[in-house]
């Protein structure tokens, strides 16, 4: 059985669990994932597992940004592994051999997030490495790798899921509708946006504004880790349930997890609503003010934090 027909048949076994009401899965060490983009993950992969033979990169449902530029550009399908025409089955073998050291990389990458190399001691530091990083497929759609904006010292760190369309193109993180959004509350708490530090826990644009998969946020995570680790902020707000999720695995949905101080190793973390879910539900406004004001207790109090 070849890989794209393994990962057809999960995928199908979990579109089945999920039929019959299972919403979240547990990934290794990762925490628990909406199956949605679990399932989104796999989709991807069997579509470049597709790819392969077909010299497309095709999604089953409808075609993505990123199929229309493979297709219309080969080249580019060589540079990332995908052969559009190869010449003869040993290539093909090769090139299949390729795809499946890739896929074995990213479970690896997903049983391991911890391995982050030697300690990095600046952000910019931190992001001359990862500048140019391409160890997951949003590296291939990314216009700019949307590292993190504010200060370096910060009393407070906000944490989203990843850039959209307008953080995409302006290489800043929540610039957009949300951006706004957010920028406000923080001013209503007395707190400049230049005087926190605001970043994602996936640095690229998941295409079509999806969520991004385990794979990805997998890829990432040494980076947020060294953000945090390098920041030292004295709260970590995490804006949604990827980020707090992410953080901390054993934290119930947002709805319930929302306003209740935790912990990600020495660090106390302030779970929010995500600005977006905001602007879709204005009837949780009260309850993220309510939220907000914990921040200025957490950072500007010196009894606390
Ligand atoms: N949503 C996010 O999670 N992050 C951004 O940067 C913008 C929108």
């Amino acid at each position: 059985m070849n890989y794209s027909s393994l990962l057809l048949q999960i995928e199908n076994q979990l579109l089945s669990l999920n039929k019959k009401g299972l919403k979240y899965i547990n990934i290794g060490a990762l925490p628990d994932f909406e199956l949605k983009s679990v399932i989104d993950g796999l989709e991807e992969m069997i579509s470049i597992e597709n790819g392969i033979s077909e010299g497309t990169c095709k999604t089953k449902n409808k075609p993505s940004e990123k199929s229309e530029k493979y297709e219309e550009s080969p080249k580019e399908n060589t540079e990332i592994g995908i052969n559009p025409e190869p010449a003869d089955i040993t290539d093909q073998n090769k090139v299949l051999n390729l795809k499946q050291q890739n896929i074995t990389q990213t479970f690896a990458q997903i049983a391991k997030p911890q391995d982050s190399a030697k300690k990095i001691n600046s952000l910019s530091e931190l992001f001359e490495k990862y500048k140019a990083c391409q160890k997951c497929a949003l590296g291939k759609t990314r216009k700019n790798l949307v590292f993190g904006r504010g200060l370096s010292n910060p009393p407070v760190m906000f944490i989203g899921e990843g850039p959209g369309a307008d953080e995409d193109t302006q290489g800043e993180p929540f610039v957009g509708r949300a951006g706004r959004l957010l920028t406000k509350m923080i001013s209503a708490i007395g707190i400049e946006r230049d005087d926190v530090y605001i970043t994602n826990i996936v640095k690229c644009r998941p295409p079509d504004n999806r969520n991004p998969n385990p794979a990805e946020i997998s890829c990432c995570l040494p980076i947020i880790k060294q953000q945090i680790e390098i920041l030292n902020p004295k709260l970590i707000v995490t804006l949604g349930n990827i980020p707090t999720k992410t953080l901390i695995p054993d934290v119930p949905g947002i709805t319930k997890a929302r306003g209740k101080i935790k912990q990600y190793e020495k660090w106390t973390v302030l779970p929010t609503f995500h600005p977006s879910y905001l602007l879709r539900n204005r009837s949780a406004m009260p309850q993220a003010w309510e939220d907000f004001k914990k921040i200025t207790e957490f950072t500007f109090n010196s009894t606390q934090g």
